[in-house]
């Protein structure tokens, strides 16, 4: 979906963008791979606000296609139907077209046809329903490949396994800027996925895509993903509190850049959480300047990793109850962004105590406030 009509350019018609900068957030010792990346924009017509998201269609790593061709004893010449039904070479459609990493449904079917007794543990959780979870821990970490690898006596024709693949799908990043502070480029701020699971290193397609596959003048597919209920206060001199630990920064650089850029009156009070202040400080140096300049009312941090027991951004809100409270009841937009898993449910649940013991209300009483703040839309997530 693209946020402006008058663009030629959507999710349907990605723009081909280069990607000028990739730079390492994540300093020495830090164990992540954080980065800053600037896509060029100019040309595309994008007209995105901040708190909005950019698509990317990302390809797969070529090893791994490598890899999969090999295991079914293709050479990657042999035409197959493409995800647009085009008939294309079996490399290209494992390269652009289809997840070859998480198995599909169909494939494991398939697999259990061919394979028989040799894959009985599956069969049996796939035909029991009630085995739903015991299937997807059992799955959890498992790849294609690995299946490809532990059975070379079930043969697949390219056409055969590709009819069992489902469509590769763009990932989406929050905007890290402001048109208005960069009219040209769109700033992203990602972590690269990578872990080990049965033995072999793993790699998410789209942050590795960034990271290592993206030179700056290649072109790849972008388009503007818009987030209606991620958008600042209309009012500019509306307070807000932005909570934002890891890669959650990204969509609060952009809300500071943008502030600063209209000269908005409004403060900004920002939770920065990560592991290690030495290394894992993301935009530190931006964030102080900000600061400086009086645009970053109030900043809070959390390294989770600098001492014996862990210290998350709702610990920092909880030592800055009265404060965030007054905020709160000045008609301070509260907003949230980062890991949907955990961290969003603890800081909502922060939330409800701080209107419990600053605000003086009951367990219902603090829960009602918080439901008002989302009604008034000023309680605001965008989490993944
Ligand atoms: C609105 C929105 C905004 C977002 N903004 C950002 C952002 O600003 N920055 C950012 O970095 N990301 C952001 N994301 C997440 C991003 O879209 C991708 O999901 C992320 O980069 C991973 O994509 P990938 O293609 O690299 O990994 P994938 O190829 O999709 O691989 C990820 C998958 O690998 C598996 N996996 C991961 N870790 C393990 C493990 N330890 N063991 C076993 N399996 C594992 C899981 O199945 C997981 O789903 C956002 C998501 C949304 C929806
Ligand atoms: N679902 C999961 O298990 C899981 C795990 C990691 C990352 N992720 C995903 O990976 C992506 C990128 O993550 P990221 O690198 O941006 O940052 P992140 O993994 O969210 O970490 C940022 C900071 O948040 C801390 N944190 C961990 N649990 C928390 C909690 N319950 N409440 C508050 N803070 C918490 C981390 O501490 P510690 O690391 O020291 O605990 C770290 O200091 C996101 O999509 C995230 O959702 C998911």
């Amino acid at each position: 979906m693209s946020a402006d009509p008058a663009s030629l350019y959507s999710r349907k018609n990605p723009f081909p963008a280069p990607h000028p900068v990739n730079r390492k957030l994540s300093g020495e010792g830090s164990g992540k791979d954080t980065r800053h990346h600037e896509i060029s924009l100019a040309g595309s017509g994008f007209n995105y606000e901040v708190g909005d998201s950019l698509g990317l269609f990302a390809t797969n790593h070529p090893a791994l296609v490598s890899e999969i061709i090999a295991a079914i004893g293709a050479t990657g010449e042999e035409v197959v139907p493409g995800a647009d039904a085009v008939p294309k070479p079996l490399r290209a459609a494992l390269t652009g077209d289809y997840i070859i990493t998480q198995p599909s449904k169909e494939f494991l079917k398939a697999l259990v046809e061919r394979a028989g007794e040799a894959v009985a543990q599956l069969r049996d959780l796939m035909a029991d329903a009630a085995q739903k979870k015991a299937l997807e821990d059992y799955l959890w970490g498992f790849e294609f490949i690995d299946f490809l690898l532990a059975h070379p006596s079930v043969k697949w024709t390219p056409e055969e396994f590709v009819k069992t693949l489902r469509k590769l799908q763009p990932r989406l990043y929050s905007i890290a800027s402001s048109l208005k502070a960069n009219p040209e480029s769109v700033h992203l701020t990602v972590a690269t996925v990578r872990y080990e699971s049965h033995g072999r290193p793993r790699e998410g397609v789209a942050s590795t895509f960034l990271a290592e596959r993206w030179p700056a003048e290649k072109t790849a597919g972008v388009f503007i993903h818009t987030a209606k209920h991620f958008r600042l206060p209309e009012d500019p001199a509306t307070p807000i509190i932005m909570v934002g630990p890891g890669t959650g920064v990204a969509p609060f650089r952009a809300y500071l850049q943008e502030r600063k850029a209209i000269s908005a009156s409004g403060r900004n009070w920002l939770f920065f959480g990560e592991q290690k202040r030495v290394c894992d400080f993301l935009y530190e140096s931006e964030l102080a300047q900000l600061q400086a300049d009086g645009v970053l009312t109030k900043l809070d941090v959390a390294f989770s990793r600098d001492q014996a027991a862990k210290v998350y951004v709702q610990d920092r809100m909880r030592e800055n109850a009265r404060e965030l409270w007054a905020w709160l009841e000045s008609g301070a937009h509260f907003f949230v962004c980062g890991d949907g898993a955990r961290m969003a449910k603890d800081v909502d649940a922060e939330l409800h105590r701080i209107a419990e013991t600053e605000g003086g209300k009951t367990l219902e009483e603090a829960a009602a406030y918080v439901e008002a703040m989302k009604k008034e839309k000023r309680y605001k997530k965008d989490v993944y």
